[in-house]
């Protein structure tokens, strides 16, 4: 059985997990304002990967006895000045969730909760991949400055995640 205290925590982070897809649904919503399909193909499946985050936690409250009440979710922002500047917000995005998953992991071991600690490890690996990913794309965006050729050859690369 979950604690009240444990089970508002994940109900928040279901919440989080979801604002994150509809973050990364607007990024792709940007992209294809601008016509880089490719950008908008790795957001959508990033959005994707996200609502599958919070159907884990949904599933884990339910196995442990608890409840999930949905509550708003914030309206995410709709413009950004440059591709670089999605993926350095998505990138910073990314650090909070680690850092939310981590004070999750921290409330679990106050609570002497260690089915839910053991359950949110597979988050806390997740977050490093997460955040690795935005990263190297931020990097490489460095790299190719303003070069048009850079950005489409880019664009094709990442209309090719799976
Ligand atoms: Fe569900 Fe991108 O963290």
């Amino acid at each position: 059985m979950l604690s009240k205290r444990m089970e508002e925590a994940l109900n928040k982070q279901i919440n989080a997990e979801l604002y994150s897809a509809y973050l990364y649904l607007s990024m792709a919503a940007y992209f294809d304002s601008i016509s880089l399909d490719g950008f908008s193909h790795w957001m959508k499946l990033q959005a994707k990967e996200e609502t599958e985050h919070a159907y884990k936690i949904y599933g884990y409250v339910y196995e442990r006895g608890g409840s999930v009440i949905l509550e708003a979710i914030n309206k995410p922002p709709t413009k950004w000045d440059s591709p670089l500047a999605v993926f350095e917000d998505a990138y910073k995005h990314e650090q909070k969730v680690s850092e939310m998953i981590n004070n999750l992991v921290a409330m679990a071991r106050e609570e002497k909760d260690y089915a839910t600690e053991n359950f949110l490890q597979w988050f806390v690996e997740e977050q490093v991949e997460e955040e690795a990913n935005a990263d190297e794309v931020v990097q490489k965006l460095k790299m190719v400055k303003d070069s048009r050729n850079g950005l489409f050859m880019m664009d094709g690369k990442l209309g090719q995640r799976k």
